[in-house]
């Protein structure tokens, strides 16, 4: 019998609706039983419809015993203490990409939540991506062999109409061009591949546009257990988004024909050692739906979720490593 998890959507802007409407097709794993969204006119006829309950104040979601999970698609600097207060409430979270801005807040959130025996959900759909989940379970296996190399890019322009005063445009909100905004879904994949980064190079400018904290970024990061990986996104040309692995045994090329706002298929590029390079589409699918599913089914004590608590913070600590290397210039070590 279908026992949905009872969540309340935190953040209702660009990604708090499009995680609403995915969830239109989960019902027998997600309920929608509330929304907080400070402008809450932006949303009132929607939830109406929808008969969600609204309101303006994080504390109503926390209140409520109807919820059990807060989806959090607020702005960065604001998700460390907002899981804070859920744990404090009881809920599990799942939370939007970047978990938090230092490795430190990461550690903290990861913490709490295992204490309390929460589950911690993240925004990290490309795992969700049906040649990505692919690629990985192949890696898992050894079937690409020794993981050599990565190289990843995810851009798109669709910032640049934002207002100038937006949250995504402060370089103290999402620091180094669109490293937080998209490059951030690599740097997960990164270190889930190739494990704790060691050092990184940031190099991040602004070329085309006046988008206060940079256009441009480019990292290349060392892996601990050996290794690289080469990181970069713009916030100012069109959509692109590739994630390239290569292995001892064989290597695979992942694009993505659309942005995941609306997925549109994969073209998938590989080789095998000995083998021709072969070329394949993938049909749609929904992995923003995915990733909130597996969520929901990990709150239920099935599978547990993918992305681990070590993942989470190795990510976190390369992240901040590259804003620390945006802003020197140097080879930054990992912490
Ligand atoms: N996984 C992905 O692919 C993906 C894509 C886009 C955005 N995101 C993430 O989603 C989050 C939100 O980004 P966005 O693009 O939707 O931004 P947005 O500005 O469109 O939406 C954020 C919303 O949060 C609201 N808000 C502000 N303070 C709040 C508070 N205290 N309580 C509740 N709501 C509050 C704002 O009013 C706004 O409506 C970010 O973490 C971003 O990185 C993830």
């Amino acid at each position: 019998m279908a026992n949905p998890v009872n969540i309340a959507l935190v953040g209702m802007g660009w990604w708090g609706q499009k995680m609403l409407a995915v969830l239109q097709a989960a019902p027998e794993d997600i309920r929608v039983v509330r929304a907080v969204e400070p402008n809450i006119d932006t949303v009132r006829a929607l939830c109406d419809a929808k008969g969600i309950a609204l309101s303006t104040d994080y504390a109503d979601a926390l209140n409520d015993p109807a919820v059990e999970a807060v989806v959090l698609a607020t702005p960065h600097s604001m998700h460390t203490a907002q899981i804070a207060a859920a744990v404090a409430a009881g809920k599990h979270v799942f939370c939007e990409k970047p978990l938090a801005l230092t490795k430190a807040e990461a550690e903290r959130s990861v913490a709490l939540c295992r204490e309390a025996g929460l589950i911690l959900g993240m925004g990290h759909e490309r795992r969700f991506e049906p040649p990505v989940a692919d690629m990985l379970a192949m890696a898992d296996t050894g079937a690409l062999g020794r993981i050599h190399q990565i190289e990843a890019n995810f851009s798109h322009d669709k910032f640049l109409s934002l207002a100038r005063d937006n949250w995504r445009l402060k370089a103290d909100q999402a620091p180094a061009g669109g490293m937080t905004a998209t490059g951030i879904h690599l740097l997960d994949l990164s270190v889930r591949l190739l494990g704790a980064a060691d050092s990184v190079l940031c190099i991040c400018e602004q070329l085309s546009s006046d988008l206060p904290q940079g256009d441009t970024v480019a990292a290349f990061v060392k892996f601990k257990g050996g290794g690289t990986s080469y990181v970069s996104a713009s916030l100012a040309n069109p959509f692109m988004s590739r994630f390239t692995v290569y292995g001892s045994k064989g290597w695979i090329d992942i694009r993505d024909k659309a942005h995941v706002e609306a997925p549109d298929g994969w073209i998938v590029t590989s080789a095998m050692q000995g083998g021709p390079i072969i070329t394949r589409e993938i049909g749609k699918a929904e992995p923003v739906k995915d990733n909130l599913v597996a969520f929901a089914r990990a709150v239920r004590g099935g599978d547990a979720y993918p992305v681990t608590g070590e993942h989470l913070v190795n990510n976190i600590a390369l992240l901040e490593a590259v804003f620390r290397s945006a802003t020197s210039g140097r080879i930054e070590t990992v912490a």
